[in-house]
């Protein structure tokens, strides 16, 4: 290594605003992954690390999420590097509501907001009730928000204040002071942007080559307008797994990186041992897409493992008879057979009834829709295969392997290749903060390197270079 090439260390990289607001050793963040799998242990692990990481609360009901909360805030307090996932929900703007009750609740300090298309009142909520005048005319943002998006019409939402006609809600409804409205316009609603590329789970494979650079020229033109948006920071994820990965995110301008499938096959994450054996195993083609249950309808995608699974052939065949078939009765006596063996193991009148059963006490007006469209009653029965495939995979009987549901993005062949033949080869060998050490650390090496052999080729070329300008 020359000696004029200056040392590039893990802690430089990224946005040192993003390390001082967040309380971080690193501008790394471990994404919020469902139910849990992004766990209790997994989050205090990182923060007791100094590094960010979001309990994944999506998919979790009321009480487990408030359970997760409370045990986090006591164990860790709420100056600590950690938040929650908070997921838009589009059916029932209510269950929003109710996860912003329970993070006031708990003082939760930081969620990571995603799937959202626009900014939601409940959203809003959160972030204004953090809102003080500070020092010097400043304001206080004690409620930090990372909004997670692939879009640049969605992007623009969270790069500006919140629209006036929901803080007038919030004001009417007595949800926030009449001072928190006022702040609230000196704000944009989101402190950091996470733009998310081809990542596991739900995805539109946009590439983080093109993805991050547009975003960022949509910050700076934000804040032309606004300027407080120039300080939001735009962090990378989806497709990073290897050190090279993470180096090439910080090259493209990122502000911090984000990783989730990774993570899934750690010691500390919520899932079955089964699992993450099956993930350990990943290679580069092993990934595909298949229907996403919670949006099934709609035509969602999620990016999830193929290799040892027929979780996605299987949800893709049911997204196929969902959109050619009126009704579960115009299924074909042999297919359904199949379904009932293969997907399900049982038939689908008891799919029904436990279907049915849930929504009567969860959403009875869903019910009675579906009672009346056969075609609704199909989706939600075809539905119940992915929440079904899902718990499958969390439980890892391996009996049941073939219908094991694992978001998963090719992040995760990266790693393992990076990682094979080392100390950290086995997932067991695996723990979220020492890989997310390792990957920085790794990360400015390969930086470093990298600008070393450029500089000695730049001197060697010189000369070389020199002759072709006397000979032109
Ligand atoms: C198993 C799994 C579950 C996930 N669940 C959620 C979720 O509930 N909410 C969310 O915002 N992102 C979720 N994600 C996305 C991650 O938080 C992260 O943004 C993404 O995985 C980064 O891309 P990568 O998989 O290529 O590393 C999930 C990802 C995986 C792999």
């Amino acid at each position: 290594m020359r000696d004029d090439v200056p040392s590039i260390r893990p802690e430089a990289l990224g946005d040192p605003g993003f390390l001082s607001d967040h309380g971080l050793r690193l501008a790394y963040a471990a994404g919020g992954m469902v139910k849990g799998i992004s766990s209790r242990p997994l989050v205090e692990r990182m923060a007791r690390a100094r590094l960010l990481a979001y309990f994944g609360a999506g998919g979790l009901n009321a009480d487990a999420v408030e359970a997760a909360v409370a045990s986090l805030s006591r164990a860790l307090g709420p100056d600590s590097p950690w938040g929650v996932n908070f997921l838009h929900n589009f059916v029932l703007p209510a269950a929003e509501e109710q996860v912003v009750d329970i993070l006031l609740r708990h003082d939760v300090r930081r969620i990571e907001a995603s799937a959202f298309i626009m900014p939601t009142p409940a959203l809003a909520r959160y972030r204004i009730t953090g809102l003080a005048a500070g020092p010097g005319g400043s304001v206080l943002r004690r409620h930090r928000v990372l909004a997670k998006l692939s879009r640049s019409e969605v992007a623009r939402g969270f790069l500006a204040p919140v629209e006036p006609e929901i803080v007038a809600g919030l004001l009417a409804r007595g949800a926030i002071s009449e001072e928190q409205a006022r702040l609230a316009e000196r704000v944009p609603l989101a402190d950091d942007i996470v733009v998310e590329a081809d990542s596991g789970g739900h995805t539109d494979k946009r590439v983080a080559l093109a993805l991050l650079p547009a975003i960022r020229r949509l910050r700076d033109a934000a804040a032309s307008g606004f300027p407080p948006a120039a300080r939001v920071r735009v962090g990378l994820a989806g497709g990073i797994g290897a050190p090279e990965a993470v180096a090439a995110a910080f090259v493209l301008g990122a502000d911090f990186v984000m990783t989730g499938s990774i993570n899934q096959a750690t010691v500390e994450a919520g899932t079955s041992d089964t699992v993450k054996d099956m993930l350990q195993a990943a290679g580069p083609q092993d990934c595909e897409m298949a229907p996403a249950g919670d949006m099934f309808e709609i035509g969602t995608r999620i990016q999830v493992l193929r290799r040892g699974t027929l979780f996605a052939a299987r949800g893709n065949r049911l997204y196929e008879l969902y959109r050619r078939l009126p009704s579960l009765d115009a299924l074909e006596p042999a297919e359904r057979r199949d379904i009932e063996t293969r997907f399900t193991g049982r038939p689908l009148e008891a799919v029904w009834a436990e279907t049915a059963a849930h929504y009567a006490a969860v959403a009875p007006a869903e019910l009675a829709e579906a009672e009346a469209n056969p075609k609704k009653k199909m989706a939600m029965v075809f539905r119940w295969y992915f929440i079904h495939t899902n718990r499958l995979a969390l439980d890892g009987d391996p009996a049941h392997k073939s219908n094991f549901q694992i978001h998963c993005g090719p992040a995760m062949a990266a790693c393992n290749a990076w990682l094979r033949g080392t100390m950290m080869e086995s997932w067991r060998a695996r723990h979220v903060d020492v890989l997310a050490d390792r990957l920085m650390q790794d990360a400015a090496s390969h930086l470093q390197e990298r600008l070393s052999l450029w500089t000695r080729q730049g001197d060697a070329g010189a000369p070389a270079r020199a002759a072709i300008g006397a000979e032109r």
